[in-house]
């Protein structure tokens, strides 16, 4: 899939649920982001349920979105970095002949969420909505072509008998 067009379809679903009444929902699980390997499709499945989350706090109009935005920023940021980790050591384990570029774009997604967390900190009340538009478009579009191509690239090497039976564990 060409990452442009697939970034162009994230950037739309993202403006269709902005201009809709839904008011729960930016992220939804779809086949795109599917990499048929369980670890990981557990985790980005978490990552789509920490969106909302955040999502959510952002709408909250009771006064209390410092709190439940901050409260969920900082899990998102853990739960990313959890994540991006243990990818990291799967594909580092598996060979991956892309992983150094697979782990400098995890790096510099990082690096654009910890900044946002100082700018918020610091005081920048414009930041929750951006954070949370950028971040799926960055998480979902680096899953959807990024995540796909590694999975297909373990997937194979499995097949080839190339990874052992017990690789994930
Ligand atoms: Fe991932
Ligand atoms: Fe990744």
């Amino acid at each position: 899939m060409d990452y442009n067009k697939a970034i162009m379809e994230i950037k739309t679903d993202i403006k269709n649920v902005f201009n809709s009444d839904n008011d729960t929902e930016i992220a939804a699980w779809d086949h795109r982001y599917a990499t048929g390997i369980k670890l990981v499709d557990d985790q980005h499945r978490e990552l789509v349920t920490l969106t909302n989350q955040l999502y959510k706090a952002c709408r909250t109009r009771d006064g209390t979105l410092g709190n439940v935005f901050k409260e969920t920023m900082h899990k998102m940021v853990e739960y990313v970095h959890f994540h991006f980790t243990a990818e990291n050591e799967l594909l580092e384990r598996s060979g991956y002949p892309e992983y150094p570029d697979h782990k400098k774009e995890h790096d510099s997604l990082i690096k654009d969420i910890l900044t946002s967390v100082k700018s918020y900190e610091d005081g920048n009340k414009f930041v929750p909505n951006s954070f949370v538009r950028t971040l799926k478009e960055w998480i979902f579009g680096h899953i959807a072509i990024k995540d796909h191509l590694y999975a297909t690239y373990i997937r194979d090497q499995m097949n080839k008998g190339l990874l052992a039976k017990n690789f994930f564990g």
